[in-house]
C-alpha cells in the first residue's frame, strides 16, 4: 500500500504500448481534478538519466556491463526513482503513473538473463523499502509481434537480445500475474487500437482503485 496517494505501475515487454497508455491515463486522472506524477524507469531522475545511457547504449566508450553491473545500475536508478520523484508525490497524496518498476527487474533479469530470483526480490525490497504498487498492467503482446502503429524499431541494447531472452521475459510476467493476481491485470493488447485499451485500463482502474480515488479528490465529469 501506498502512503496517501496511490501508485499505478505499466509493464511488459519493449513496444506494447506503456508509454502512449500511460500519458494518456495520466491526462484523463488529471482531468478529474488529480494530482498526477507520469514518470517511468529507468530514467526517471537526473542521476537515472545518466544510468540510463550507461544501460541502454551499444557500450562504448564504457564497455558493455555484465549482468550483475547491469542488475546493480538498474537497482540504483530505481533507489533514486523512488526516494525522489515516487515517494514525495505519493505522500503528497498525488496518483503517480509509472512504466515500469520493480516487477520489470523479475521479468528481464530472473526471467530473462537468469540472475539469481531471491537476491533480486532482497534488492527491490531494499532500493523501494517494500513500496509496492497499488495496481499494476501487463500489457501482453506475443514475442515477435508489433503494434501496427509502431514504426522500424530501433533498437537499444537490451531490445536486440533474441527472441529466446523476450520469451523467458514474457513468461517472467505470466508467472508475476498469477503469484500477484489482486495487484497485476493482464491486458491484452494483440489487435486492438490505442481507445480499446485505453478504456479497459480506465474500466479496471475505476473498478479497483475507485475509493480509493474519491478519497484523493476524484470530480466526476460535468455532465451536459
Ligand atoms: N494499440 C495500439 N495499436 C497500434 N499501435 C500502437 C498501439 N499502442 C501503441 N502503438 C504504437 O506502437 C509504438 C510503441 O508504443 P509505445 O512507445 O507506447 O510502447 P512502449 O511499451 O512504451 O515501448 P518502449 O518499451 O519502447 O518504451 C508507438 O509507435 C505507438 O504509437
Ligand atoms: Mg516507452
Amino acid at each position: 500500500m501506498s502512503p496517501r496517494g496511490l501508485l499505478i505501475t505499466l509493464e511488459g515487454l519493449d513496444g506494447t504500448g506503456k508509454s502512449t497508455q500511460a500519458r494518456s491515463l495520466a491526462a484523463w486522472l488529471r482531468r478529474r481534478g488529480l494530482q498526477v506524477r507520469h514518470t517511468f524507469e529507468p530514467g526517471g531522475t537526473a542521476l537515472g538519466r545518466r544510468l540510463r545511457t550507461l544501460l541502454l547504449r551499444g557500450g562504448e566508450p564504457e564497455g558493455i556491463p555484465v549482468p550483475e553491473a547491469e542488475l546493480l545500475l538498474l537497482m540504483a536508478d530505481r533507489a533514486q526513482h523512488v526516494a525522489q520523484v515516487l515517494r514525495p508525490w505519493l505522500e503528497r497524496g498525488a496518483v503517480v503513473v509509472c512504466e515500469r518498476y520493480a516487477d520489470s527487474s523479475v521479468a528481464y533479469q530472473v526471467f530473462g538473463s537468469e540472475v539469481d530470483g531471491e537476491l533480486v526480490e532482497r534488492l527491490n525490497r531494499w532500493v523501494t523499502g517494500g513500496l509496492q504498487p497499488d495496481l499494476t498492467f501487463w500489457l501482453d503482446l506475443p514475442v515477435g509481434q508489433r503494434l501496427p502503429g509502431a514504426g522500424a524499431p530501433e533498437r537499444d541494447r537490451i531490445e536486440s537480445r533474441g527472441e529466446a531472452f523476450f520469451r523467458r521475459v514474457r513468461e517472467g510476467y505470466a508467472a508475476l500475474a498469477a503469484r500477484y493476481p489482486e495487484r497485476i491485470v493482464r491486458v491484452e493488447v494483440t489487435g486492438k487500437p490505442r481507445r480499446a485499451v485505453q478504456s479497459e485500463l480506465r474500466d479496471v482502474v475505476v473498478r479497483r482503485l475507485g475509493e480509493r480515488l474519491q478519497e484523493l479528490g476524484w470530480e466526476a465529469p460535468v455532465r451536459r
